[in-house]
């Protein structure tokens, strides 16, 4: 007999077909999200889970699932799984790191780009056909060449944005929650490992990719807004939560910062509703990770995690709390 296993969202065909020669598959095409009890009914009996963030893992839910076995995160964040429950529950549990870094860091990239040179706003004004003379002065924003990049969070997707800085020859400051090898400071284009204040000080353009935990909720809120510079940007694509999305919303309406770009929100995918009245915001829906290549390769790491974790091998991007 095979092991049961739950496909919570709906996933590539190819990945499905994969993990229907190890596993009999329930799974969710119609890509439904389903409420907390629906999941738990879901699973009963089930022995894996493929899973998203959408899908939170706590113990009151593990409790009632004795002959769960693996949950596998299509995530490399995994902040929806509590690990000490899944340990009390002998659960294991996996993520999808490394495949996303590159694709994750040039979309850091791309919004950051924007936000500065105010490319969706200018859009927008365009589409609206309010384009009816060039101008000196329309819709000017800071470069981003020879400015300072200040990166909160430098693991693998940090030290990719760091790597691209190079190019448009920018100071690096970091600060993370311990400092580099002189060598990985060296290849992330000489970064310096400062304070999260000096850092947001100094900096022209912050970028956030920390994973979010309690100890992270928040690290940017109003006081930390107060120390940027008026005319700095600020570029999420970490998580919501990070960000005090009200205290983000009133820097941005008082111009206390030029602008944010925005890939994660607070309780997403609903958003504070004031950010759709500001002009100096990009938004975007929690696609950093979404190229056609990455995003499969991030499924097939998944499903690779899943039968090896139900066939008796180790998961190889197994997590421990
Ligand atoms: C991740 O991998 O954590 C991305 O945010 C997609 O959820």
């Amino acid at each position: 007999m095979k092991p049961s296993i739950l496909v919570a969202r709906a996933i590539f065909p190819a990945v499905l077909e994969r993990l229907s020669e190890h596993f009999e598959v329930e799974a969710n095409q119609k890509d439904e999200v389903f409420s907390p009890d629906e999941l738990r009914q879901r699973l009963m009996g089930k022995q894996g889970a493929l899973i998203t963030g959408s899908a939170r893992i706590h113990a009151e839910l593990l409790q009632q699932l004795p002959e769960l076995k693996m949950v596998a995160n299509m995530a490399v964040g995994y902040d929806n799984i509590d690990l000490l429950a899944c340990q009390k529950y002998h659960v294991m549990a996996s993520n999808t790191p490394d495949v996303l870094n590159e694709t994750t860091a040039d979309f850091g990239w791309a919004l950051m780009m924007a936000t500065a040179r105010r490319i969706t706003e200018s859009e927008h004004w365009l589409r609206a056909g309010q384009w009816e003379k060039w101008r000196y002065d329309s819709f000017l924003g800071p470069d981003l060449h020879g400015s300072v990049l200040g990166i909160i969070g430098m693991g693998r997707i940090g030290q990719a944005i760091a790597r691209r800085s190079l190019g448009f020859n920018m100071r690096v400051l970091y600060h993370n929650r311990s400092r580099l090898s002189p060598e990985q400071e060296m290849a992330a284009n000489q970064a310096s490992y400062v304070s999260k204040e000096q850092l947001l000080r100094e900096s022209d353009h912050v970028v956030l990719v920390l994973p979010y935990s309690a100890e992270t909720r928040h690290t940017i809120a109003a006081a930390e807004l107060a120390l940027m510079k008026p005319t700095a940007t600020l570029t999420n694509v970490a998580r919501g939560g990070i960000v005090d999305d009200v205290a983000l919303i009133a820097a941005l309406r008082e111009k206390r910062i030029a602008a944010a770009g925005l890939d994660v929100f607070e309780n997403e995918p609903k958003f504070h509703p004031d950010f759709l009245t500001l002009n100096n915001v990009v938004l975007t829906p929690h696609i950093a990770s979404a190229s056609e290549k990455t995003r499969l390769a991030m499924a097939q790491r998944a499903a690779d995690n899943l039968i090896a974790g139900l066939t008796g091998q180790r998961p190889p991007d197994l997590l421990t709390a």
